[in-house]
Formats: C-alpha cells, sequence, structure tokens
C-alpha cells in the first residue's frame, strides 16, 4: 500500500480535525501518518519515502500561518515530483487560502492533486465581532465540513480531486481583500500579546502549550518574546482568560475545540 504523511499546523484542533479525518478517508489506498511540524523529527526520511504529502493548516488573513510558510521553504528540496494534497481550514472566507501554500509547493516542483477549504467553527475568542461557539452549536458546521471531506477524499481516491482556489478570480480576490493588508503588518503583530497580569495565576499553561515556545515562566510569570505566530492555543486555553493577541479585551468565551 501506497504511504501518505499528512504534515499539519493546527493552533485549536480544527485542522488537526480535519486532517485526521481526511487521513481516515483515504486509508483504503494509503498508510497515513500524521505529523505536526511544530514536534516533527525525521520529517525529510518522512517526507522522502512517503508516495504523497498532506499539508493542512489554518488560514490567518488568507495566508498560511508561519509556521507552514516556513516548513515548506525548509522541506523545498524534497518536493520536486510528489503528488501533494492541501487542506485549508477557515472561520468562513480566504479567497485562495488552499493555494497561497499550493503556488510555492509548486514552485519547488510538488505536484497538486488536490486541495480544498473547509469552513470550521472560529476561534478568534478575543475579536467580538466573530461569535466562539462550542459544543452542539458547533455540529451543523462540523457535518458540512466532514461532508465536504467525504467528497473530497472521493474524488482524490478516483484522481480527480478538485483544487481549489487556484484559479486567477480566487488569487486576486485573496490577496487584495485579505493577504496583501494582513503580510504588511504580520510581523508588527508577532509582539502584540498581552497577558492581564491581574488575571494570571501563574499555572503556566500558556508557556508548555504554546506551539512555538513563544512563551517562557520567569519567576512564575509568563512572558511572551515577540515570536507569536497567532495561533489563539494559549488565548483559547487560559483558564483565567488572561490573554488577548489581536483583540483589545480578554476573550468573553473561548473556543475548545470541534472534539469538545
Ligand atoms: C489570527 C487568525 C486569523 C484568521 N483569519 C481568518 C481569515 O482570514 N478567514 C477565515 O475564514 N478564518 C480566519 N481565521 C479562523 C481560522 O482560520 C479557523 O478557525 C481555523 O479553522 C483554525 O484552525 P486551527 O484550530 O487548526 O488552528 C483566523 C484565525 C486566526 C487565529
Ligand atoms: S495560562 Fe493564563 S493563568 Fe496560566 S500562566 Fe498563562 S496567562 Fe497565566
Ligand atoms: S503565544 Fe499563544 S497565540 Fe502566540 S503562538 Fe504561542 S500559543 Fe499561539
Amino acid at each position: 500500500m501506497k504511504t501518505l504523511v499528512a504534515f499539519y499546523f493546527s493552533g485549536t484542533g480544527n485542522t488537526l480535525y480535519i486532517a485526521e479525518y481526511l487521513c481516515k478517508k483515504l486509508s483504503s489506498a494509503y498508510n497515513c501518518e500524521l505529523c505536526d511540524i511544530t514536534d516533527t523529527e525525521n520529517y525529510r526520511e518522512k517526507a522522502v519515502r512517503a508516495d504523497a504529502l498532506m499539508f493542512a493548516f489554518p488560514i490567518y488573513g488568507s495566508a498560511p500561518p508561519i509556521p507552514m510558510r516556513n516548513f515548506v521553504h525548509v522541506c523545498g528540496g524534497l518536493l520536486c515530483g510528489k503528488n501533494v494534497i492541501i487542506a485549508e481550514t477557515q472561520y468562513f472566507f480566504s479567497g485562495d487560502g488552499a493555494a497561497s501554500l499550493g503556488r510555492t509547493i509548486k514552485k519547488y516542483g510538488g505536484i497538486i492533486i488536490g486541495a480544498e477549504t473547509f469552513n470550521m467553527p472560529n476561534n478568534l475568542a478575543d475579536c467580538k465581532i466573530f461569535a466562539v461557539k462550542n459544543g452542539g452549536e458547533t455540529q451543523k458546521t462540523l457535518a458540512k465540513a466532514k461532508k465536504r471531506a467525504d467528497r473530497f477524499a472521493a474524488r482524490l481516491l478516483k484522481g480527480n480531486a478538485r483544487r481549489r482556489g487556484f484559479c486567477a478570480l480566487s488569487h486576486g480576490v485573496g490577496y487584495f481583500s485579505q493577504r496583501k493588508f494582513w503580510m504588511r503588518n504580520e510581523t508588527a503583530k508577532r509582539d502584540k500579546m498581552k497577558i492581564y497580569p491581574e488575571r494570571c495565576v501563574g499555572c503556566g499553561l500558556c508557556a508548555k502549550s504554546c506551539p512555538v515556545k513563544n512563551i517562557e515562566m520567569r519567576g512564575g510569570r509568563p512572558v511572551p518574546s515577540g515570536n507569536c505566530v497567532m495561533c489563539y492555543r494559549c488565548v483559547n486555553l487560559c483558564p483565567k482568560k488572561a490573554i488577548t493577541v489581536l483583540g483589545t479585551a480578554p476573550p468573553e468565551k473561548q473556543y475548545f475545540g470541534p472534539k469538545r
């Protein structure tokens, strides 16, 4: 049987959920292995021996997360001639989210055999304009995403999967509606997170769970180092709702991920 390695980045669980689901649906043709790109050793060997690769990631302002973009460049030389599947998750809109990473993969010689976007629950808990939902409130969204994944996987197995976002119109819409503005200030945003000292109890969960080790505990207090990649994991995990990243006030409600 062929092997598929699914490299994923997931701040709050949505992308992992979809990557896992797709792997299950593709298991009649592939032995699938899920690999968190922030916690993966031997990624080179894994990529070299795989018959196909999947890149799964959430979209931020119509752009892939910094760790995923960096990972593709690090793997670049291994992608030539490889079959690649792209799975992108979003709250509701990205324009060309899947293709935004797909174009880079193509430049390295990767063959995109399918690219799809999946609408998932919102995780931007400190932005009041977007509602945060959990549990039963997310069931409709998750059921729709799974249906789309069923169709996508079935077409991948037949060899005629769609490559969403690759047309010029989607490219223009994704770039001019969001990515251009997002990328312009992305570096400045990395230093914007705020930890409210009056709320924090020094439990260390944020530091322990940050996928890029942006937070360090010093003297029992969490201290960010300015390298946040805006995944929102700590914002949604903090037991005291003491963290904001892009918002201006601590979250009223947190997102607990698709499995709760
Ligand atoms: C910083 C940030 C920016 C986001 N930008 C967008 C966006 O432009 N469009 C969109 O539909 N969703 C956007 N989202 C929502 C996430 O892409 C979505 O909830 C995703 O499924 C989260 O995946 P994860 O749980 O694997 O991290 C954004 C989320 C964050 C944290
Ligand atoms: S998770 Fe929250 S309460 Fe715990 S150390 Fe971090 S900011 Fe403080
Ligand atoms: S500091 Fe928080 S939001 Fe930033 S990368 Fe780490 S866990 Fe994600």
